[in-house]
């Protein structure tokens, strides 16, 4: 039984004050599920640390937005994996849409980001996802497969064990049109298939892949509900502490 898993990416958003309430609100709210669920909020970098210290004792892990592949030296703006584990980093999301298509980060450079991330004892959430037009040419399992082959390069069975796929589909990110529990699963269930074949079929029945994508309290329970949909990754209803607590709670009771 692969046991539910979480997470808050809060983007761009926040500011210190703001970060602070909202880790606390997320910490209260969430404690009472967090032996059936793991819970993370990835704040921006500049309040990890302040997010760190308004998570206090309560298990909600912290997680980090990117990370650089290279450990130290003349990267200037860069963030390393020990500079977020000094910060008490968990977490790191890798791979979001919006450094694939924004930033214009590469495969290969994702690739050097996840074995750095794994090497450092960072836990990665591994993102992935089509763009509507590939979508609409029937091309999403050929990408997401490709995204998933190049990123996971060069990757072992025993370190890729920590990793965690999360499916987002670039059309429903932030757009209110979430994928349906049907077009999720019918994805989840192809990357699952695809780590049996790359690794091995008990490695795979472990992975946990979360959804991401318009995902909130309202369709939360729906989509936890699919046999290979483990987690959530969220964006917007992330903010909101409320929300947030809401859907963590669903994903308790749909894995029951
Ligand atoms: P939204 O939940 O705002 O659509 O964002 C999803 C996302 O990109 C999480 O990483």
């Amino acid at each position: 039984m692969r046991k539910p898993f979480i997470g808050g990416n809060w983007k761009m958003n926040t500011d210190s004050k703001i970060a602070v309430e909202l880790a606390r609100g997320v910490a209260q709210k969430c404690q009472q599920f967090l032996s059936k669920v793991d819970v993370s909020v990835c704040p921006p970098f500049v309040y990890l640390s302040a997010v760190k210290n308004a998570l206090g004792s309560s298990n909600v892990g912290l997680g980090a937005q990117d990370v650089y592949f290279e450990s130290k030296g003349a990267f200037t703006g860069e963030i390393s994996c020990q500079m977020l584990k000094d910060v008490g980093c968990k977490n790191v999301l890798i791979g979001h849409s919006e450094r694939r298509h924004v930033i214009k980060e590469t495969d290969e450079l994702i690739n050097k980001k996840l074995i750095a991330a794994i090497e450092a004892g960072l836990l990665p959430i591994f993102c992935v996802g089509e763009l509507l037009e590939q979508r609409k040419a029937g091309k999403t399992e050929q990408v997401v497969k490709e995204q998933i082959q190049k990123g996971m390069a060069g990757i072992t069975v025993e370190k890729a064990k920590v990793v965690t796929i999360a499916y987002e589909p670039v059309w429903a990110i932030g757009t209110g049109v979430n994928a349906t529990p049907g077009q999720a699963q019918e994805v989840h269930l192809m990357i699952r298939q695809l780590f049996a074949a790359m690794y091995n079929k008990s490695f795979a029945e472990q992975l946990r892949i979360q959804y991401g994508g318009s995902a909130k309290a309202d369709n939360a329970a729906e989509l936890m509900a699919q046999a290979d949909v483990d987690g959530l990754l969220v964006g917007g209803a992330s903010l909101k502490a409320d929300e947030f607590a809401a859907m963590i709670k669903a994903a308790a009771e749909a894995k029951k």
